[in-house]
């Protein structure tokens, strides 16, 4: 019997069985999916045409809007033109362009760009380098890796080691070795209800100098930490905190990492999370926002001090035995470089400054309503934390992620029973209050 299936296409069932869908509930979802067919700015468009206003610009990524004209033009002459070149000993010139603009937007020292295709690849390329720089400076017993809790670093083994989301790690083993954790920084009863960075916590960055005493300085390679925490419930860093925390980790030679998956192209009101508060990490991780969602791209931006310690030895010799297939993929740099362009041409930072309080006072207007226990917002980013059922956590919020997707046309996130909102950095004042609108009718109808 041949193990090859040929049934001809036209007879396999289209009946959603086959796909497995990431991080979803699928039985749940294939008994009653939500497909969308396309989208435009700030809209998606569902299957049977109606329009639903996006709330989240889709997962943190569509930054400029949705299928934006110039990025669309740039993709498409790029398939046109060059559609693969090999990413090792080979390479084609937008990727060193686009390379360049990243230098020029991050923070001081950082200007070399090293390239994969997702936040998981990112961070996992971060901790690498940062295990492999101490190890060409004669360091190498600088292994250990310090997370915190309620981090989201992605789901490759380094990302789920130092991220702090217990359900991304209990079920996949021992995870590697020598990870430490810092504590998380929320703590509702002194920082319920705050706009922007909260008062209280700084001090919780004086953890790792506990944690340096417990392990000693010279095992430690790297901290990692999303300098506001997105996926655990938006979790913006207490005034000082990240300042602390570069101190502690210069005093030991400790390289400091900042995640800004999803902090990096505006979402807090500046190019990098690093910007907003004054703090120059040793790396950067960045995904989404690059290119708005439309072409998979991410990358590390490193410090020129990390860059030029792996370029010593012959210089037939490759410095780093690390990258992708599609690490600068020629339709990823096409739509990174024209998405830059949008955001530098429309202002699209500044405009997510500018509606910060707007967007506040929007999202402060859904305090009273039932079962809402804390809003938090910093940049374009809110997060509202709803009563759990008893014995049912995170129905809740997904059955007002169901209502608003199905009945008033409204992109929510969820994560447990905490809903994040993130629009397209495009949003006008008036979609902004169309989506807590809409919201508050969700959140009223809730049982
Ligand atoms: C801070 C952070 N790091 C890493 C990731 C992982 O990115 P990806 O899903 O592209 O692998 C995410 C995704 O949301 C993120 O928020």
């Amino acid at each position: 019997m041949s193990l090859a299936r040929t049934r001809d296409v036209a007879s396999v069932p289209n009946d959603l069985e086959s796909f497995w869908v990431p991080f979803t509930p699928n039985r749940a979802f294939k008994k009653s999916p939500r497909l969308i067919a396309r989208a435009k700015g700030m809209h998606y468009y569902r299957t049977d045409g109606r329009a639903v206003i996006d709330g989240t610009a889709g997962m943190w990524c569509c930054n400029a809007g949705h299928n934006r004209d110039p990025i669309v033009a740039a993709i498409a002459a790029q398939a046109a033109e060059l559609d693969y070149a090999p990413a090792f000993q080979f390479s084609h010139p937008k990727a060193f362009e686009l390379a360049s603009r990243l230098a020029a937007l991050a923070p001081g020292a950082l200007d070399h760009v090293f390239f994969c295709n997702s936040g998981s690849e990112a961070v996992d390329t971060a901790l690498k380098i940062a295990l492999a720089f101490h190890n060409v400076r004669g360091q190498a017993a600088r292994t250990r890796l310090i997370g915190r809790e309620r981090g989201y670093h992605g789901v490759g083994f380094g990302g789920i080691s130092v991220g702090g989301i217990v359900n991304n790690r209990k079920h996949f083993g021992a995870l590697l070795a020598g990870v430490d954790h810092l504590p998380h920084t929320y703590n509702r009863e002194k920082q319920a209800f705050t706009r922007g960075e909260p008062e209280w916590g700084a001090h919780l960055a004086d953890d790792l100098d506990r944690i340096v005493a417990l392990h000693d300085a010279s095992t430690i390679a790297a901290v990692i930490v999303e300098p506001m925490a997105g996926s655990t419930g938006v979790l913006p860093p207490p005034k000082g905190y990240l300042e602390r925390l570069r101190a502690i980790c210069s005093k030991h030679g400790i390289l400091l990492i900042f995640d800004e998956v999803i902090t990096a192209f505006g979402r807090l009101g500046c190019a990098f999370a690093a910007e907003r508060y004054g703090v120059e990490p040793d790396m950067i991780t960045f995904a989404k926002g690059v290119t708005s969602g439309a072409v998979p791209m991410a990358g590390v931006v490193v410090s020129k001090a990390i860059y030029d310690a792996f370029m010593n030895g012959p210089e037939h010799v490759i410095e780093l035995f690390h990258g992708y297939t599609y690490s600068a993929h020629p339709l990823a740099c096409a739509a990174g470089l024209a998405t830059l362009d949008v955001y530098r041409d429309e202002g699209l930072f500044e405009r997510a400054k500018k509606l910060e309080p707007v967007w506040a006072d929007a999202a402060m207007g859904l305090k009273g309503l039932p079962n809402v226990l804390d809003i938090r917002t910093v940049g374009l980013v809110a997060g509202i934390d709803l009563a759990s059922k008893p014995d049912a956590v995170g129905k809740r919020a997904y059955e007002a992620m169901e209502k608003a997707f199905g009945d008033l046309g409204l992109m929510i996130r969820v994560t447990g029973d905490t809903i994040a909102l993130s629009p397209p950095l495009i949003a006008s004042e008036s979609e902004i209050g169309e989506i807590f609108d809409k919201l508050a009718k969700v959140l009223r109808t809730l049982n």
